[in-house]
């Protein structure tokens, strides 16, 4: 059997010695949403620490866990932290929970972000629903033998993030009176945040918000044939567009600021899934 196939075996088999909660959506929370979780009718969680096998973040703030719940009736597991490539791990390793997620039967993907943004148009404090994504700075998680028992050797990638769910979040943004800007999101390695000319260039790709996570996730999701959608929070405007240094405590802040409505906005999007 692949190796990684039987890791995520083993990682899920631990889980399940914990619960055996099976949910409907998997969400990842990015800063600002850390304390979301928070929020749900909990029933179960598991410490990442707790899982044979399982990459542990190692970034400040960033806690480790699954929490296993409810978002009004809809069963929800959730990421309260992530892994990041930066952090050192293979890219296999960085998916792994996602994987996960799906394997415990979640059908559709959350993933939110804090991102710098690219696109002039946009502020710091805007939620971009992320339409698409550029992943060349980053290898990609499918490198290595193919996990045939979770998707094919050469997915499609041409709706990575489902259309359908964009226009419910679109929907719900309405309904909660809140501004939301759509875009590409380009994701490179961290952890530095990237130069102005790295920010030119993924403007001329056809970015709108560069960051070091999630588009990974989206992929690895799409493998495994699972519903995808993504909201980065521009924290700040990318280097070079921002006229002053950027500093993790600023974007931070920001993610603080609009966490509320960044919340809102979650839960409602799950309550219309
Ligand atoms: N670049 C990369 N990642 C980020 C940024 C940024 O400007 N802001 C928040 N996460």
């Amino acid at each position: 059997m692949n190796a990684m196939y039987k890791k995520l075996q083993s990682c899920l088999k631990s889980i399940r010695e914990k619960t055996d909660f099976v949910p409907e959506v998997g969400l990842v929370l990015g800063s600002g949403l850390g304390d979301y979780a928070d929020s749900i009718k909990q029933v179960a969680s598991v410490e990442y620490k707790d899982i044979e096998g399982f990459p542990v973040s190692t970034v400040k703030g960033h806690k480790g866990r699954f929490v296993f719940g409810y978002v009004g009736e809809v069963p929800v597991v959730i990421m309260q932290g992530r892994v990041h490539y930066y952090e050192g791990y293979a890219m296999t390793d960085v998916v792994l929970p996602v994987r996960l997620m799906g394997m415990m039967g979640a059908k559709k993907i959350f993933l939110t972000n804090a991102a710098g943004g690219v696109n002039e148009n946009f502020h710091a404090g805007d939620f971009m629903i992320i339409t698409d994504h550029i992943t060349t700075g980053v290898p990609s998680p499918l490198i290595g033998p193919n996990i045939e028992e979770l998707g094919t050797r050469f997915p499609d990638m041409s709706e990575v993030y489902s259309r359908r769910i964009i226009q419910v979040i679109k929907n719900c943004a309405e309904e909660c009176g809140i501004k939301t800007q759509e875009g590409v999101y380009v994701q490179f390695t961290g952890p530095n945040y990237e130069t102005p000319a790295e920010v030119r260039l993924a403007r001329i790709w056809g970015g709108d918000a560069v960051g070091m996570s999630t588009a990974c996730e989206a992929m690895a999701a799409k493998h495994m044939g699972l519903e995808v959608c993504g909201i980065s929070c521009i924290t700040n405007m990318a280097a070079g567009i921002s006229k002053t240094p950027l500093n993790h405590k600023e974007v931070q802040e920001i993610a603080d600021r609009v966490s509320k409505q960044f919340a809102e906005l979650v839960t409602k999007v799950i309550l219309s899934f």
